[in-house]
């Protein structure tokens, strides 16, 4: 395990607030957050700093002595920050905080270090590095998070019914951090996380949202939207990816899941897309499937219209969920078009019908056809290969046709002033027709695209045009 003590040390602002501690005669701690992913090796945000008595008195000091000009209080909360060079240092005093049955906001007490280490959320998050004289750099581990990393494990300190009850979001934050760490969760965390699953419907839209968002951005989403789905929390906090589950079965003809292919489909896009609205995009691609779906005695089951229903609901799931409404053309876009490229795939195709593709995806076309790609969720390799390669066919027709127009972008070496000349005729449609004739048959590749040949060719075709 890494060696706290030398790390803790080399840091001049830890030696500064121990220094100052110990002149206020107060007990610090590095906590939570930055002590687990220090274990963990992973990239470490910011630092918060427990403090038994005033956290704001000490920041106040501590920034005095750094020489921080800019400290930030925010004093109904009890906390503070500022950054240090380019770390940003937070800090709070030792408190109990918990939300009470009836009210949204959190009762806050002043508590002792060991009140605060126990009502935190997960056992991995109680470590506690302390920066006081006596035990400088001494991890402190009174619940086994050291060992639960090491298990890949989250469990709550207490009795999880306990520990939700205090914060129903953590609920979604144990469901974050298995996605994003790929750790298990304890059974009894699950089962806890079940039962008060309704108790979500205090949380802000926005922490709730904040948390949904960390799942999409994890390396591997679909475990915590498998997580959100299987404990009923899914129906709480997003009904329409919830209603996606099931599976029916009439005569021969079997529906898949639809929740578990968009959850293979987010996977998908993420294992070659850091692009959270395009994973977002990728939940949202069939999430008007099920009031579309019908069944058809002949070809089984049907969702006519599914992509334009699906692309009209983002407007209220994007209010509802607060979303940032500069991104809702991008996913409305995504999901409305997601069908599109496969019409694109026959061989009579017209060169029209891929140019109003190309300039309605604009420049969101890679990624609509990552999300294409993505789709494909069939168990049969050959399958795979078929879908891949007629995604392939399309983008060849769309770089095709892409490389002519800007073909005809250019302009004939005969300009219009030399026509008007030439055949003795005022400004008219007559001198346009007479520069495209020209342009068409560089284009054909008649003749080469410069002036000497241009001149002979009108001079050529003069007779036509008079
Ligand atoms: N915490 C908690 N309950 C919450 C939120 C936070 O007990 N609902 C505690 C945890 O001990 C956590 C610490 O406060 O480690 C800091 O919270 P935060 O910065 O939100 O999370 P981190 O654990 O640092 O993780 P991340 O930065 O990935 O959100």
């Amino acid at each position: 395990m890494l060696n706290f003590k030398k790390y803790i040390t080399e840091k001049e602002y830890f030696k500064v607030a121990s220094q100052v501690a110990e002149e206020m005669n107060i007990q610090i701690y590095v906590v939570g957050g930055f002590v687990r992913d220090l274990i963990l090796d992973r990239k470490l945000d910011d630092v918060d700093i427990l403090v038994v008595g005033n956290g704001l008195d000490f920041a106040k000091k501590l920034s005095q002595k750094l020489g921080v000009k800019k400290v930030d209080y925010f004093k109904t909360f009890g906390t503070a920050h500022f950054f240090y060079k380019d770390i940003d240092l937070e800090f709070v005093g030792a408190r109990t905080e918990s939300y009470s049955r009836e009210s949204r906001n959190p009762e806050v007490e002043i508590g002792t270090f060991e009140d605060d280490i126990n009502r935190r959320d997960f056992t991995i998050n109680t470590l506690a590095i302390s920066l006081n004289k006596n035990n400088f750099g001494e991890l402190i581990d009174k619940f086994g998070g050291v060992k639960d990393i090491e298990l890949k494990l989250i469990k709550t300190p207490l009795d999880p019914v306990e520990t939700f009850n205090d914060d129903p979001l953590r609920i979604l934050r144990a469901f974050r951090f298995a996605s994003q760490l790929n750790f298990k969760l304890d059974e009894t965390l699950l089962e806890a996380a079940t039962k008060l699953a309704n108790r979500l419907e205090i949380i802000s839209q926005e922490r709730v949202t904040e948390e949904f968002f960390k799942i999409l951005k994890s390396p591997k989403p679909s475990v915590g939207l498998k997580l959100l789905f299987d404990s009923g929390v899914m129906e709480v906090i997003f009904p329409e990816v919830a209603n996606l589950g099931g599976v029916e079965q009439r005569n021969d003809f079997h529906h898949k899941d639809v929740f578990l292919h968009t959850c293979q489909v987010v996977d998908n896009v993420a294992s070659v897309s850091d692009n959270v609205w395009l994973r977002f995009a990728a939940l949202m691609h069939d999430i008007a499937k099920p009031p579309t779906k019908r069944f058809d005695e002949k070809v089984g089951w049907t969702f006519h219209g599914h992509e334009e229903k699906g692309s009209r609901w983002m407007k209220y799931i994007f209010k509802r969920m607060k979303l940032p409404f500069s991104k809702l053309d991008y996913v409305r876009k995504l999901v409305r078009l997601h069908l599109r490229p496969i019409a694109l795939i026959s061989d009579e195709v017209t060169d029209s019908a891929i140019r109003r593709f190309i300039v309605t995806i604009g420049e969101d076309l890679e990624d609509m056809i990552t999300l294409c790609r993505a789709d494909i969720t069939s168990k049969n390799p050959k399958k795979v290969t078929r879908y891949l390669s007629n995604y392939e066919k399309v983008m060849d027709k769309v770089r095709d046709v892409k490389e002519r127009d800007k073909l005809r972008e250019f302009q004939s070496p005969v300009h219009g002033e030399e026509i008007m000349k030439i055949f003795n005729i005022p400004p008219s449609r007559k001198v346009g027709e007479i520069k495209t004739t020209i342009e068409e048959a560089i284009l054909d590749g008649k003749i080469g695209n410069n002036y000497k040949e241009a001149f002979e060719y009108m001079m050529k075709i003069k007779d036509e045009f008079t």
